[in-house]
């Protein structure tokens, strides 16, 4: 682990903290290996039911250490950083993040791929690729103007133009917007709800919800199947007994 990603457990809550404030959080080869090494291990973990992502700092983060992009430019698919995208694309289990002040490049569009966001009020976000001679990454050229629109990711993507934590609830990028001093403590909150959930039906219908391709029939067979084998699993006849108990307690 990176001395600049702290990591803590609490009530199957793992917490990702990305700090490195005095330099704004920038992300080095270092740091992406130790958030993808932490991702794979929360993967398999059965202690850690959900992932929180925040940033110390004034800022979540200013993306992209760009020391390390002119000294060790991430050249092939063994990096540091695809290791993070893949693991974070691939993590089955859910992952809320809590951005404020700003974020910037791969700061935005690692949220893409979060399975929701808190933004503090002012947050301001920004995929500067262009600008720098650079190219969208973690798939935000398809991800983004699927949320967004090919209009917006135009104006974002390539004009490189900054947005705020407004406009990105109104396009969806992020999921609710709090005071910056309520942004762990709320995140926190949601990582918590969802890690007291059934924990198989939340990787099945996280599956679903991220996976945005097929047609609406193929979709409602794939889910019909899959609501069948549920009902019979121990989980929703946990819930079921719950129910039941408690209508006899009444
Ligand atoms: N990589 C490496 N170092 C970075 C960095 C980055 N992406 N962003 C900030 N830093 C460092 C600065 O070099 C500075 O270091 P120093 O104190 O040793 O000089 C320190 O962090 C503070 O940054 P500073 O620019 O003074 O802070 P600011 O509050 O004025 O501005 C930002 C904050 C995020 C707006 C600005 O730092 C910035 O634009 N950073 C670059 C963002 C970027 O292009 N990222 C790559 C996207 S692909």
């Amino acid at each position: 682990m990176s001395e600049h990603i702290l990591s803590s457990l609490d009530n199957g809550v793992l917490t990702l903290r990305l700090s490195r404030p005095d330099k704004k959080n920038a992300i080095t080869i270092a740091m992406y290996a130790a958030l993808a090494d932490a991702l794979t291990q929360a993967a398999e973990d059965d202690a850690i039911r959900a992932v929180a992502l925040l940033g110390d700092g004034d800022i979540f983060t200013a993306g992209n250490d760009l020391a390390d992009f002119m000294a060790a430019p991430p050249v092939g698919a063994d990096q540091p950083v695809y290791h993070f995208l893949t693991a974070l694309n691939a993590f089955p289990k859910f992952i809320v993040a809590g951005v404020h002040g700003r974020a910037v490049g791969i700061g935005t569009t690692m949220l893409l791929h979060c399975d929701m966001v808190v933004a503090a009020e002012g947050t301001v976000f920004s995929m500067p690729f262009i600008d720098l001679g650079l190219v969208p990454e973690a798939a935000s050229s398809l991800l983004f103007p699927r949320l967004a629109g090919p209009q917006r990711a135009a104006k974002h993507l390539i004009l490189g133009e900054p947005f705020s934590a407004d406009e990105a609830l109104g396009f969806g990028l992020v999921s609710e917007i709090v005071p910056v001093s309520a942004v762990a403590e709320r995140t926190a909150a949601i990582a918590a709800c969802a890690a007291a959930k059934p924990q198989e039906a939340v990787r099945i219908a996280k599956a679903f919800i991220r996976d945005t391709g097929g047609s609406v029939q193929d979709r409602i067979e794939a889910e019909g199947l899959a609501f069948a084998q549920r009902l019979r699993s121990p989980e929703a006849m946990q819930a079921f007994q719950a129910f039941f108990n408690k209508k006899t307690a009444a």
